[in-house]
């Protein structure tokens, strides 16, 4: 098989995930290149993850200043990049306190863990967590199972755990309806990502969070996606001017390293006494450098702002685009995560081509690509990316 590694994929990796016909070897900033040399401009981001773009100088300094002295040492002990990244992610949140795991997943996991207790101290033994229609939190049974898709009676992962109550996203009155004495706490995406880019009215969170508060109930956002400046601002939550009592992050966390975090305000912090909650891994000493460097670089580069500005010229050019390109019948997006719709299932299409075009894209709905290039993204980028895209576009309906 020699070095042809997409044969050596179909031989020896589990046939679960859906990938391009891509060998992806290097990246740069927003561009990355393939085993034969061709250049993209990456607008997958890794799936939200590149925020600081590939290969980001200080990441990778930090990385190797880790390596070379401590990797891990499991959380019997202190270390100290685990701790300085407690501190800026705390100090640049509303939040109080932090626990770091592995993925987005985990994230979530141990904020529902959060809330099940909460609901038991609180709230007289609840534990069911309203989630939303079309959301997306992860891939454990649990989060499976909070994530808002139906689940067929034959779907082989069967059966999944219970505690979770799914209702329409945007829909105040359907979070009030659902509410029981089983409630403990409502867990939202300011903006679903993978369900589509769907943006909700600034009011419905707002009254989630008045109607959390009336309640008793813990509002938690799922920010593994809007997180550290995606939507022009640190947090999503920032967009919205609502606090969660517990936030959790994964992805853009790690400037490129596998690290999640969940986060809460002292009165939501009950993972106590100690050995409740754990994680190997979690909080790993060269994870959490790299989390910390990728941070530092954002807030000292303000990547937020630099996202809000790069997003609305992004999102002039798409709406350019559906004025003139009749199959495209949406756009939406808010900071650099956006989307543009069909009037047909082309999005598999439309990738192909733009992979030709050399601009990498997401695939969100059988009629919708998701656009989330890195935020160190410029100008020029930015139109690049919007002519490769007209370019791999109009291949499609023309051909
Ligand atoms: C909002 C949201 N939550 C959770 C997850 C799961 O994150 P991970 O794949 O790191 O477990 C994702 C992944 O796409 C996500 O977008």
């Amino acid at each position: 098989m020699g070095n042809d590694w997409k044969a050596i994929e179909a031989k020896y990796y589990m046939q679960a995930v859906a990938r391009q016909p891509i060998v992806l070897v290097k990246g740069e900033g927003t561009r990355v290149w393939d085993d034969e040399g061709n250049e993209y401009l990456d607008f997958t981001s890794g799936w939200a993850v590149n925020n600081v773009g590939h290969s980001n100088p200080s990441v990778a300094d930090a990385v190797n200043e880790q390596a070379r002295t401590l990797l891990q040492t499991s959380n019997q002990f202190y270390t100290v990049p685990q701790l300085k990244l407690a501190q800026i992610l705390v100090d640049n949140s509303c939040m109080d306190r932090v626990f770091f795991g592995n993925s987005g997943a985990e994230a979530n996991e141990g904020a529902v863990k959060l809330a099940r207790k909460y609901g038991k101290l609180n709230r007289g033994g609840a534990y069911e967590v309203i989630t939303a229609w079309n959301s997306f939190h992860g891939r454990t049974l649990a989060m499976t199972s909070a994530t808002g898709k139906p689940h067929a009676k034959e779907d082989p992962f069967q059966p999944f755990p219970e505690g979770f109550v799914t209702v329409d996203y945007d829909d105040i009155d359907a979070v009030k309806d659902a509410t029981t004495d089983r409630t403990s706490a409502v867990i939202l995406e300011p903006v679903q990502g993978e369900g589509g880019v769907n943006i909700p009215s600034k009011e419905y969170l707002k009254d989630v969070r008045e109607w959390c508060d009336k309640q008793g109930l813990l509002l938690i956002f799922d920010e593994v996606q809007t997180g550290l400046g995606r939507l022009g601002t640190l947090f999503g939550y920032q967009s919205f001017e609502v606090e969660p009592d517990v936030m959790t992050l994964a992805k853009g966390l790690g400037g490129g390293v596998p690290i999640g975090a969940f986060l809460a305000k002292e009165s939501a912090s009950v993972l106590e006494p100690k050995g409740e909650h754990g994680s190997t891994f979690g909080g790993n000493a060269l994870t959490c450098a790299a989390a910390y460097a990728s941070t530092r670089y954002i807030l000292d580069n303000d990547l937020s702002h630099n996202s809000n500005v790069m997003g609305q010229r992004l999102m002039k050019g798409l709406m350019e685009l559906e004025r003139d390109c009749e199959p495209v019948t949406t756009v939406r997006g808010m900071g650099l995560l956006c989307a543009v719709e069909f009037s047909e299932d082309v999005s598999a299409q439309v990738i192909s081509s733009c992979n030709e075009s050399g601009l990498l894209l997401n695939m969100v709905k059988p009629n919708a690509i998701r656009l989330m290039p890195p935020l160190t993204v410029n100008a020029s980028e930015v139109d690049e990316g919007l002519e490769r895209l007209k370019v791999g576009i109009s291949k499609v309906f023309e051909g």
